[in-house]
């Protein structure tokens, strides 16, 4: 009988235990670190618009709180499995812990593909998760937020209903809150700046001249476009972009600035291929660009063993979650390409919505200027420590900002106290 393959989430697990022992803890020390904390799985009954009803199953999987209450997005998609949420909350505890931000992790999602439901469905099914798992949120307990497929509108049923539930107005329940009901200025760049943030943090540290700096960015999503328009910003070239729609090339460089995140894809990419010197690509060479600096934005698992070697960049920049597969990093790695893992480069999101936590519950709104100061100084410490770790350990980037977040959890549960 063959081997059976290691889900996710057993890999990570793997990974921090090596990581502990490197550190030279004991197992009875991070022991906690290798089961949630608390894992509740509920049944949703919806009645749909023609009178129906369809029982959805949802999860919220509280994976540890050495550090502060549990952190983590709800995502609404048809492959939600338990053993996934688990894996995402456990990196939701490693990237709070990178980010130097008082949360532990947590996560939650829907198998459903919203798409199938109604506006009033959605809402519906929403109200129905927040009052299912109301016994164990809270604002000082467990904070969600939007991830695939949840937004600012699903946040603010989700608040209104917890709030109902409450009987007063609990604006910290969640973050990534429309504006006009306690979201803060910035959030929707949050995670592209803080992308940019660490991209510029690491070509300095590189000695590369951004007007010399060549970019190519996968996806002109929310993370992709904010990060290429924060990055022509500081002068770097940025000579690929692609999306659903296509890919295009431009030696020159794009003016990033005409693009619009409510232009959608289609309407940008036609923006990009219109410009001077552009021409388009096929999709499946986006990646293999020479260029400088290589950020996927968009997906998934797209650099891997099969095409690791075609990379021809000299740095690649986790701005999607888990672009790189553990394979294709040992390539690149070998290869001399650098790697900047997600949970440092993407937390700009996260520490964002600890910043809308802190001014909801202070009653009190920070300006855009304020928010997006504080989110860099945030994001540029993190970096210098990963930075640091790495010089010190001769490491990966990657195992370096696990090195951190594993010490600070493994700390923090320490001055917890016997159990
Ligand atoms: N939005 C956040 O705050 C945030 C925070 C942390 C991590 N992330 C991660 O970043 C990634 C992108 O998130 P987002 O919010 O920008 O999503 P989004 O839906 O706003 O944008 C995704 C973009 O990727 C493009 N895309 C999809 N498939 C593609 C393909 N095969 N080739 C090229 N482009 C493709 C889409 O056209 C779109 O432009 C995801 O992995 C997400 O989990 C997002």
């Amino acid at each position: 009988m063959g081997e059976k393959k290691l889900s996710q989430y057993q890999e990570t697990l793997q990974s921090i235990k090596e990581i502990a022992e490197e550190l030279g803890y004991e197992e009875a020390e991070y022991i906690t670190l290798l089961s949630p904390e608390r894992e509740v799985t509920v049944s949703l009954p919806v009645t749909m618009d023609d009178g129906s009803v369809r029982v959805f199953q949802g999860y919220r999987i509280q994976d540890n709180s050495a550090r502060g209450p549990y952190k983590g997005g709800v995502r609404y998609h048809p492959e939600v499995e338990i053993e996934e949420v688990r894996d995402l909350a456990l990196l939701m505890s490693l990237k709070c812990s990178v980010a130097d931000i008082p949360y532990g992790g947590a996560k939650g999602g829907i198998t459903i593909d919203p798409r199938e439901l109604s506006e009033t469905e959605l809402e519906r099914l929403t109200r129905k998760y927040a009052e299912k798992i109301y016994p164990i949120i809270g604002a000082e307990i467990d904070i969600p937020a939007p991830d695939m497929n949840t937004n600012a509108k699903i946040m603010g049923w989700f608040k209104d209903e917890y709030s109902k539930i409450a009987g007063v107005q609990v604006p910290g329940i969640v973050t990534g809150k429309p504006v006009e009901v306690g979201g803060s200025l910035g959030r929707n760049e949050a995670t592209g700046l803080g992308v940019s943030t660490i991209t510029h943090a690491f070509a300095q540290n590189q000695k590369l001249v951004p007007e010399e700096t060549r970019v190519v960015v996968q996806g002109t999503g929310n993370v992709g476009l904010i990060t290429a328009q924060c990055l022509a910003k500081e002068g770097y070239k940025i000579i690929a972009l692609s999306n659903v729609a296509g890919a295009v090339y431009n030696a020159n460089g794009f003016d990033v600035s005409v693009l619009d995140l409510a232009n959608g894809d289609q309407k940008n990419y036609d923006l990009l291929t219109a410009q001077e010197g552009s021409e388009e690509i096929p999709m499946n060479e986006l990646l293999s660009v020479e260029c400088d600096i290589l950020i996927p934005a968009a997906l998934q698992n797209q650099i891997r063993a099969d095409n690791a070697d075609q990379i021809k960049a000299k740095i690649v920049i986790e701005a999607a979650n888990a672009p790189v597969s553990a394979e294709g990093e040992a390539i690149l790695i070998k290869r001399g390409i650098k790697v900047l893992p997600d949970i440092l480069c993407n937390a700009g999101g996260v520490v964002c919505s600890y910043f809308e936590w802190v001014q909801n519950l202070q009653h009190f709104s920070w300006t855009l200027e304020e928010v997006n100061t504080r989110l860099i100084a945030k994001m540029k410490s993190a970096f210098a420590a990963v930075l640091a770790m790495q010089a010190e350990k001769n490491c990966t980037y990657r195992q370096a900002a696990m090195l951190i977040a594993v010490d600070r959890i493994v700390k923090a549960t320490k001055f917890k106290g016997k159990y």
